[in-house]
C-alpha cells in the first residue's frame, strides 16, 4: 500500500478541525491506498456518515469497512446520478488525484454535480501549468507523452492508444474516455473559476511543487468552501 500523504492529511484534519463535518464522500478512494483516506478520517474524527467510491474497492477495504457501519461502499462510477442519489449529502467531497481523470462526465461537470450535495471540497490535483485547459489526447500521441508521467509500452496507455475507440469490457465505454489515464490537464485559474461558478470559494492552497517527474504539472492542493 502506498503511504498516506501528509498534505491530504492536512486537508482533512484542517476541514474536520475548523468546519465541524459530520460526513464525507471520499471518491476514487480506491488505489493503492485501500481506502486509507476514509479510514483515517474515521479512525480520528467521528463521523455519522461516509461514503467511499471507487469502480474498484479494494479487498481491504471491503474487510475493515466492518469496523464502521457508518461507511457504504460504493463499488461504481462516481459520474453516474446513482451515486450522487445514494449519497444524499455530505459535509466535505474528497477529490484526491482523481479530478484530471474525469471524462463524460468531464471534471468540471463532475464539480457542478456534487456541488448541489455538499458544502466543502478538498482537493488534491496535478495542475496543468500550460497555457489553458486541455484534453490531453487533443495534443496528440507524441505530445501527449511528453507531457503525462507514463510511456507508451505501459497499460493501460498501450491498450488505451491501440484500441481508442473500442468499447472497454469494464467501464463500458470508449477506451480514450477511460479514467485510468491522465485526461485533462486543468489549469489552476479554470479550477477556480469552476469552483466559483458553483458559489465555492477557495479557503485554502498550497502548492507541492512539480510532480511525477514531467516539468508542466504540479501537485496542489485546495480547499473550497461554499458562499451562502
Ligand atoms: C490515482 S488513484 C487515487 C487514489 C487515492 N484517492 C489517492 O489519493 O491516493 C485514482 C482512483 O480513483 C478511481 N476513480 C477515478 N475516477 C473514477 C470514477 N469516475 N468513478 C469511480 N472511481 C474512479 C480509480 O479507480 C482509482 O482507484
Amino acid at each position: 500500500m502506498n503511504k498516506l500523504l501528509d498534505e491530504k492529511i492536512y486537508l482533512i484534519d484542517h476541514v474536520c478541525d475548523n468546519f465541524r463535518i459530520k460526513s464525507f464522500a471520499d471518491l476514487g478512494g480506491g488505489w493503492g491506498v485501500n481506502g486509507g483516506y476514509t479510514f483515517y478520517t474515521l479512525q480520528n474524527y467521528k463521523m455519522e456518515k461516509a461514503y467511499l467510491v471507487d469502480t474498484n474497492i479494494p479487498e481491504e477495504a471491503k474487510e475493515l469497512q466492518k469496523l464502521y457501519p457508518q461507511l457504504t461502499l460504493l463499488e461504481s462510477n462516481f459520474g453516474s446520478n446513482d451515486v450522487l442519489d445514494d449519497i444524499g449529502f455530505v459535509g466535505a467531497i474528497f477529490l484526491f488525484d482523481v479530478l484530471l481523470h474525469q471524462v463524460a462526465p468531464d471534471w468540471n461537470e463532475i464539480i457542478r454535480m456534487y456541488a448541489d450535495i455538499t458544502h466543502c471540497f478538498l482537493v488534491f490535483n496535478q495542475q496543468y501549468l500550460g497555457p489553458e485547459t486541455v484534453r490531453l489526447l487533443d495534443l496528440g500521441e507524441a505530445e501527449y507523452f511528453k507531457n503525462v508521467p507514463h510511456t507508451r509500452e505501459e497499460e493501460p496507455y498501450k491498450s488505451v492508444m491501440e484500441k481508442m475507440y473500442q468499447i472497454h469490457p469494464e467501464h463500458n465505454r470508449i477506451y480514450r474516455d477511460i479514467h485510468n489515464i491522465w485526461q485533462w490537464g486543468i489549469v489552476k485559474n479554470d479550477l477556480i473559476k469552476v469552483m466559483k461558478e458553483h458559489n465555492f470559494k477557495e479557503v485554502y492552497f498550497n502548492n507541492h511543487g512539480l510532480w511525477g517527474g514531467v516539468n508542466n504539472f504540479e501537485a496542489q492542493s485546495f480547499i473550497f468552501r461554499k458562499s451562502f
